[in-house]
């Protein structure tokens, strides 16, 4: 099957997830690319779509959301997945008890179940790197409590991108392999 894994990445870690997803579902057997939604062109010669995003402040990227309800029709009548890169640090709390991880649904994602119908939707762990953020973000990070928030480090879990990706090839026809 023919896929494209859309996403929106400010600083490159959904990216890299995108791509992940996109070479285990090539790996199994299926034609699969991984694009910026800003550079997607048409659609329709695509059967199923995973689409992806950061996020940031609990909101999805804008293009992102931009992407989803402008193609609202297409991606409605296809299968679609959808997941968000977001928490980081692996641990619930800090030494003082305070929450680290946010785990919640960014907010668009009510409106996707609703209009697009995803098969999921997964929230990843992220990862900062603060060598990359603009300067009132490194001053935020510095003001209690925010910085117990934003934990710097890279929190990606490939084998649980790569056991979702597998389980999205598993459900569609074409398959030739599963991927370890
Ligand atoms: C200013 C700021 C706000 C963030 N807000 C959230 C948030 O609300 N929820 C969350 O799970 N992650 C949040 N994160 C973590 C990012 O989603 C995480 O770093 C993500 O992997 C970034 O993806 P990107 O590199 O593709 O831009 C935030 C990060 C920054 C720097």
């Amino acid at each position: 099957m023919s896929i494209l894994v859309a996403y929106a990445s400010k600083h490159g870690s959904t990216q890299g997830i995108a791509e992940r997803v996109a070479k285990t579902l090539t790996s199994a057997g299926h034609e699969a690319e991984a694009s910026p939604v800003e550079a997607v062109g048409d659609l329709s010669g695509y059967e199923a779509f995973v689409v992806g995003s950061a996020i940031y402040l609990t909101h999805w990227r804008k293009e992102a959301t931009r992407f989803v309800r402008h193609n609202r029709a297409l991606l409605g009548s296809k299968p679609v997945w959808m997941f968000s890169s977001g928490p980081l640090g692996t641990e619930a709390t800090d030494a003082k008890g305070r929450e680290l991880i946010v785990t919640a649904e960014p907010k668009e994602i009510a409106e996707f179940r609703k209009t697009i119908g995803p098969r999921d939707h997964r929230v990843f762990f992220g990862a900062l790197d603060p060598g990359k953020l603009g300067l009132p973000i490194r001053v935020m990070r510095k003001l209690p409590p925010a910085r117990t928030h934003l934990p710097e480090g890279d929190f990606r879990d490939w084998s649980d991108i790569d056991n979702w990706a597998n389980g999205i090839a598993q459900h569609l026809p074409g398959t030739s392999a599963t991927v370890e």
